[in-house]
């Protein structure tokens, strides 16, 4: 025949075509998980997340990585994946949405909307999370295990508060006076506050003397706990962090609804303090499924899989570079105890640390992410990921080309909404995400630039043709 009829395809679900089986062309890929898109060369369509694959045993952790510059749909990808899995009863956690990303979408699900920030609400690092009176009611081993885990991430997070205003990292004796503080604070029955910590070193508590080593002089243990006092002060009332850590947490997470700590009301001029809400908030956020997780395992709380989305990784890295070792910890544990999370950064670049020995700690959050997803990243940006995963030369040219600057024509960023997804070694997986209608609604993370532009529309309506009139009398205008 000269000319040969392309066959008519049509795409459908499985409700929809059923009893058409087999399809002319089908999906070679496991049909597990959220549906995120079409795959880039046609053969069907693309799902994944970190809890259905790991549950398929396609990866050996539930753990994502999502990397790409910024405004290409990292978010709204991710978005993608709480939807779909809340429909499936899984509960998302938004440890900390800083534009917002999340919160129309959580409210819409009919979650929590935690709103921190000064004078708004607070979150208090010593906080060891809303199911703390539960936990007495553990079996013995249990209840030793799950104190000294929780225990242990709220040192971090005290820790990182510390490394943080004092612009260092503690050292062995200090770590450990904190270490032995703690311990003091914990046999009482109130939640502790930072003041309650502060009063303990400077009252010279004999336990807190022992571990100083200050060999019974007083003028010795005031010399060795002073910067440690200077950083007490520091997250207290007076000092750059206001309200926010010094009172009791002014809204307790509830367990069985999605939550979102919205922090976007956290000036966003002040990187460290964005950074240390945030590290606050993954901190209490883990700490809380964490003990879940131990009421589960002793049969004293129904099984609930919960997803921990932790975006914007680079303003923590950023704001402290000491701060790798904490989120190291922070995710390490999360991994141990296989508790679903997700990571989004912009590039490799942001992983970059001061030293080779940071940077290579900051590289292992991608190492033993079990599912890596990448959208546009210029070459530079891709940094030394090839040395995390292979790639191919097809797939770096893919990868760039998602990261050339906008269409003219359309305005649109040629690689938004698509991505590359990536286990070991094998070839990665080029999806496209097309949103619903359904989730444009919470979607749109530039709406303040959409109404910003609609003003601009109007009153360039109004305004008389350029060097006719005068200005708006109202400079509110001009913005
Ligand atoms: N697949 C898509 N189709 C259409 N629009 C999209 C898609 N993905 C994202 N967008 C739109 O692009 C904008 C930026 O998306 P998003 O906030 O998800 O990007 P991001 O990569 O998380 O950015 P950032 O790095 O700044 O956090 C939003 O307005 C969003 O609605
Ligand atoms: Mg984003």
């Amino acid at each position: 025949m000269p000319y040969l009829d392309p066959p008519s395809e049509w795409r459908g679900t499985s409700v929809q075509v059923c009893g058409l089986w087999p399809f002319s062309a089908g999906a070679t890929l496991p049909d597990v998980g959220v549906p995120l898109g079409r795959h880039l060369e046609g053969s069907g369509t693309v799902c994944a997340d970190p809890i259905y694959w790991f549950l398929h045993g396609l990866i050996n952790t539930p753990s994502a990585f999502v990397l790409g510059r910024p405004g290409l749909g990292k978010s709204t990808l991710v978005r993608r994946m709480v939807t779909v899995l809340a429909g499936w009863g899984v509960l998302p956690l938004i440890l900390s949405d800083l534009k917002p990303d999340y919160v129309d979408l959580i409210s819409a699900l009919d979650g929590q909307v935690i709103t921190l920030g000064r004078g708004v609400g607070a979150i208090n690092p010593l906080d060891p999370g809303p199911l703390r009176g539960q936990l007495d009611r553990l079996p013995a081993d249990l209840r030793h295990q799950a104190d000294a885990e929780l225990r242990g991430r709220r040192q971090e997070c005290l820790i990182g508060l510390l490394n943080l205003v004092l612009g260092r990292p503690l050292d062995a004796r200090e770590t450990t006076i904190v270490a032995a503080a703690l311990r003091i604070l914990d046999q009482r029955p109130e939640v502790p506050l930072i003041s309650d910590l502060h009063q303990l070193v400077r009252e010279r508590h004999p336990d807190l003397r022992a571990v100083a080593l200050d060999r019974g002089d007083d003028a010795r243990y005031d010399e060795l706990v002073e910067d440690l006092e200077t950083g007490l002060i520091a997250l207290g009332p007076a000092g750059r962090f206001g309200d926010i850590f010094c009172q009791h947490t002014s809204t307790t997470m509830l367990m069985d609804r999605p939550v979102v700590f919205d922090i976007s009301g956290v000036d966003s001029s002040d990187g460290a303090m964005r950074a240390a809400v945030q590290l606050v908030c993954w901190v209490y956020g883990s700490s809380a499924v964490t003990s879940a997780k131990y009421l589960a395992e002793a049969n004293l709380a129904p099984e609930r899989v919960y997803l921990m989305v932790m975006d914007e990784l680079w303003q923590m890295l950023r704001a402290s570079s000491y701060l790798v070792d904490r989120i190291d910890e922070i995710t390490r544990l999360n991994r141990q105890r296989l508790l679903a999370q997700v990571l989004i950064t912009h590039t490799m670049k942001d992983l970059q640390l001061g030293t080779a020995d940071l940077t290579a700690k900051a590289r292992g959050f991608v190492e033993r992410s079990a599912l890596l997803v990448l959208g546009g990243l210029s070459t530079a940006e891709f940094g030394d990921l090839a040395a995390v995963h292979e790639f191919s030369v097809l797939e770096r040219r893919l990868i760039a080309s998602w990261s050339t600057q906008s269409d003219v024509a359309s305005g649109d960023p040629p690689g938004r909404g698509k991505f590359l997804l990536k286990t070991g070694s094998g070839p990665g997986i080029p999806l496209h995400l097309t949103l619903t209608n359904v989730e444009r609604d919470v979607n749109d993370t530039n709406k303040r630039w959409a109404g910003a532009a609609a003003k601009a529309h109007r009153l360039a309506a109004t305004m008389p043709a350029a060097g006719t009139g005068d200005l708006p009398a109202d400079p509110e205008d001009l913005t």
